[in-house]
């Protein structure tokens, strides 16, 4: 992690079934760094965990960081701590405020989906969206209304605005699945689409617009592709001068910290953007969840903790 900022725990609250709300302030009450919608911060937790959570408050508020975990049964030590260790009065530092998920706050209309715990950039969207002054609707999923987090925010937040917030609720008796596809294909033709949930969702999220992957676009929680561990490849750290083979089953990132040199990671499954590095020489075989097909395809930089090499040689900027 880079600049570390500590955030006392301020506050928790259960926002539904399995999901709590955390309010995090500085440990010294100051003005903390101000975060656009779609952000999220990575906290290092005391069981030496890291993990990534969207910020779901208002942007603008520099008081505090609001983030909502859901207790997840496959957690991997991070969302369990947080619900059954974490209390309130603790500390946890945070990296500063990163955004893979960016609002194109000039789009006239915006069209938001949110599968469960993916509401909180969404929230925060719309938010900002409401002070904008601009058109949106959402669409929620979750298994029932107790499982569904800030529903009576976000029917709030449409309410005020005159936009329009649906819910699917798909374990309810009577309760139907949202028809993605449809959907995308309903919304006006100048719409901005934003899904962030569980990955089947955004799988099909990304099928539904392959005709408009401009305006589409997605923030997954969990890796999206196997990471490419086939090694037999060699990287040159073009600053430092050193030549170091990947072998099968082991990341870039791991030989490049096994040798000594230093990047920054956080997520290791191509989630969050902070091991990106440039790319001097080569081809990269990209396996993370952030870059655009156009990005990738322009192979100017990668994420390490995943993606591996297509040719026999990669020049990276370390
Ligand atoms: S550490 Fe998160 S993308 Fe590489």
């Amino acid at each position: 992690m880079d600049t570390k900022t500590p955030l006392r725990v301020q506050r928790i609250h259960d926002a539904a079934l399995g999901v709590k709300l955390f309010d995090l302030v500085h440990v010294d009450e100051c003005a903390l760094t101000p975060f656009e919608a779609g952000a999220h911060i990575e906290l290092q937790l005391p069981n030496h965990v890291l993990r990534s959570y969207s910020l779901l408050n208002a942007p603008g508020e520099q008081h505090r960081y609001q983030i909502a975990v859901h207790n997840s049964p496959d957690s991997k030590g991070g969302s369990r701590y947080m619900h059954e260790s974490l209390q309130e009065g603790d500390v946890l530092l945070s990296s500063l405020p990163r955004n893979n998920f960016l609002l194109d706050e000039s789009a006239e209309y915006s069209c938001l989906i949110a599968g469960g715990i993916g509401i909180t950039p969404l929230l925060s969207m719309a938010r900002r969206l409401n002070a904008l002054g601009q058109r949106w609707e959402l669409h929620y999923c979750a298994r029932t209304g107790a499982h569904a987090a800030f529903a009576d925010e976000v029917r709030a937040l449409a309410a005020a605005s005159g936009n329009a917030a649906y819910f699917y609720f798909d374990q309810e008796p009577g309760g139907q699945a949202l028809d993605l596809a449809g959907l995308c294909r309903r919304v006006p033709g100048n719409a901005h689409l934003y899904c962030c949930g569980p990955k089947g969702m955004l799988d099909a999220f990304e099928q539904a617009t392959e005709h408009c992957r401009d305006r589409a676009h997605v923030e997954y929680f969990t890796a999206k592709s196997e990471a490419a561990l086939d090694g037999g490849f060699t990287v040159e750290l073009a600053r430092s001068g050193t030549t170091l083979h990947v072998p099968a089953g082991r990341s870039i990132l791991d030989v490049v910290f096994d040798a000594g040199v230093s990047v920054p990671s956080s997520c290791r499954e191509g989630i969050c953007g902070t091991c990106e590095t440039r790319i001097l020489a080569g081809e990269a075989d990209h396996r993370d969840a952030l870059l655009s097909d156009a990005e990738k395809l322009a192979n100017k930089s990668m994420m390490i903790c995943c993606s591996g090499a297509k040719s026999k040689v990669l020049v990276l900027d370390l």
